[in-house]
């Protein structure tokens, strides 16, 4: 029976550790930001809807209607987004989720998480070139992970009594070309790579242990290595210093890239106020403040 309208919803997420060094299969660990969302309405249109297979919304509303076999359905979809496009919070995932449940929605049909996961990650083949699946799962949690690419994921607790500040450098992140840069990069990109690992594997032991400095430098020290990857940017690097000034236990990039935001590791929600007013100043078009 199809209903007037399909509505689906999703989160977006943020990196903690591990991205990049994520692809050649080290462990990550990524949050959940569960308050900002996107939401996708699927109505009856007047025409069969032509895809633009290079766009990830586009491939994510196919695979659905296909897996339905319902490609020839007129509809029209409408996006209403919080999460800003190409900054490292998933917009591409959760996009592809939320269009995803609500044609699921639309037709009353069942949507198994496996089946979901499934169709998410054909669109972020589109929107990433040989995506690790973390930013899906991510999107699809509703607890921080920890995921390993090919092996799965465990939920972690996280009570840390901190906040961590994300930042927007204002400059769009370049996830694919981030990739292939480091791919690129051969064997010169592979001890760093393994460090990367290593430090994610720090951050979660210093999350068990709620030690917050611990945390804070495994990130700051994960930021000097993107930078060398040369994935990071001016503008992210100056925000990370202008973090790790202001007092912030640690700092760095998150993301895939070449732009797109900063995350700072801070106690209090007014020493995070404080850092907001500073990274504004300094350049940051947004901001957003996560309980840890
Ligand atoms: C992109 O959000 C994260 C990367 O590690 C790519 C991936 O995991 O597919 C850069």
């Amino acid at each position: 029976m199809e209903k007037k309208t399909g509505i689906g919803k999703a989160h977006s997420k943020i990196i903690l550790m591990g991205e990049h060094s994520v692809v050649y299969g080290h462990p990550a660990i990524a949050l959940p930001l569960k308050n900002i969302e996107v939401t996708c309405r699927i109505t009856a249109g007047d025409e069969t809807l032509k895809f633009d297979m290079t766009d990830p919304l586009a491939t994510a509303i196919f695979a659905a209607l296909e897996y339905l076999g319902q490609e020839d359905a007129q509809l029209t979809y409408l996006v209403d987004s919080q999460v800003p496009q190409r900054r490292g919070m998933g917009s591409s995932a959760a996009v592809a989720i939320a269009a995803i449940r609500a044609v699921f929605d639309y037709f009353d049909q069942d949507l198994t998480a496996d089946l979901l996961e499934n169709l998410v990650n054909q669109a972020e083949m589109i929107a990433h070139s040989n995506p690790s699946g973390l930013d899906a799962k991510t999107c699809l949690s509703d607890r921080p992970i920890k995921f390993i690419r090919n092996l799965g994921f465990a939920s972690l607790t996280m009570n840390l009594d901190a906040c961590l500040v994300i930042a927007d450098t204002g400059i769009h992140g370049h996830t694919s070309e981030a990739v292939d840069k480091v791919r690129k990069s051969g064997q010169t990109a592979l001890p760093l790579l393994k460090n990367l690992g290593e430090l994610a594997l720090e951050a979660e032991k210093a999350i068990e242990q709620a030690d917050l400095q611990a945390l804070g430098n495994a990130m700051s020290q994960a930021h000097g290595l993107l930078a060398r990857l040369g994935v990071s940017c001016p503008e992210a690097d100056h925000l990370v210093q202008v973090a790790r000034s202001a007092g912030a236990l640690g700092a760095k990039m998150s993301g895939g890239g070449l732009g797109g935001c900063i995350i700072a590791l801070v106690k209090t929600s007014e020493e995070a106020e404080r850092l907001i007013q500073k990274l504004k100043e300094e350049g940051a078009i947004n901001t957003w403040t996560e309980k840890l």
